[in-house]
């Protein structure tokens, strides 16, 4: 077996890999001394290659939710564990994208994305073909040479979703990942990324504020409530991917979701 194969062996997301388990959960920052709680008593199962979509008002936690799972902090009390072990820093198995893409402007786009396999033991030729691949998957070739600032919002986007899925994470955590895109961009970015998940497989979990976003593309959505953050409510949409954005099934689940988040 050769090294990509063998690299596609070990961090390939099977499907029996990727389950997290978040039990009792609770955060607290500390303001001039004082404990402010941020996330009580979260609990949430999520199953191996399931995409589950976070709403919630400002400030209900959720991006501090993806940083407790994504291992930036380990200062919480309760459980959080992938595939049953304990999660106490950041991995190779969880990847993170945020709204604005952290590329470094300094490096072209192959770089910033090979920089992800740097503790990688391929050879150099390994890496450039997973480069070149993951580069494809987001239709992204002929940009290779570019540098950040020669790309769009929605490139530069697609570069830093590339980035997180080259190690083959078995979550990916995405704080609303296409939040700073204008509607058309978002709608086509929306249509990728259910195009590359169902490819992929991987685990998601996605904050977005876009109701018709976290509808399109959850297998559920979870609805957080503010002071302290907790989860307040949850929809399973039953429906197969792809989806059809038009679809009144979908329609009837945003005015429930609707009725949740604003009241009647
Ligand atoms: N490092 C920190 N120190 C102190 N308080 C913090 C810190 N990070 C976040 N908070 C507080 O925790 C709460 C939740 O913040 P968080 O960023 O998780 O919210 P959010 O749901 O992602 O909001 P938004 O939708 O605006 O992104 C807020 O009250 C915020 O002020
Ligand atoms: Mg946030």
């Amino acid at each position: 077996m050769n090294a990509i194969a063998q690299h596609a062996v070990l961090h390939s997301p099977s499907l029996q890999t990727g389950a997290l388990e978040i039990r009792d959960l609770s955060k607290a920052y500390r303001i001039e001394g004082q404990p402010l709680p941020v996330l009580q008593q979260i609990n949430l199962s999520v199953r191996p290659g399931e995409f589950v979509s976070i709403v919630g008002a400002s400030g209900c936690g959720k991006s501090t939710l993806l940083r407790l799972i994504v291992g930036l902090e380990a200062d919480y009390e309760g459980d959080i564990l992938l595939d049953g072990k304990r999660v106490v820093a950041t991995s190779l198995e969880r990847g993170i994208v945020f709204q604005d893409h952290r590329l470094f402007p300094w490096m072209t786009l192959s770089k910033n994305i090979g920089l992800a396999l740097k503790n990688h033991p391929l050879s150099q030729a390994e890496k450039d073909r997973l480069v070149a691949e993951h580069i494809a998957l987001v239709n992204l070739e002929g940009f290779e040479n570019a540098y950040p600032h020669q790309l769009s919002g929605g490139m530069a986007q697609r570069a830093a979703i590339a980035r997180a899925l080259i190690n083959k994470p078995k979550v990916l955590l995405l704080d609303e990942p296409l939040g700073a895109l204008d509607a058309l961009t978002r709608v086509r970015l929306q249509h990728e990324l259910q195009r590359i998940w169902v490819q992929q497989r991987c685990t998601v979990i996605m904050v977005t504020h876009d109701i018709e976003e976290a509808l399109y593309l959850g297998d559920r959505v979870i609805v957080m409530d503010a002071h302290p953050g907790r989860i307040k409510h949850e929809i399973v949409v039953d429906l197969p991917h792809p989806r059809d954005r038009a679809s009144t099934v979908l329609q009837g689940y945003k005015e429930q979701l609707l009725e949740e988040l604003v009241g009647h």
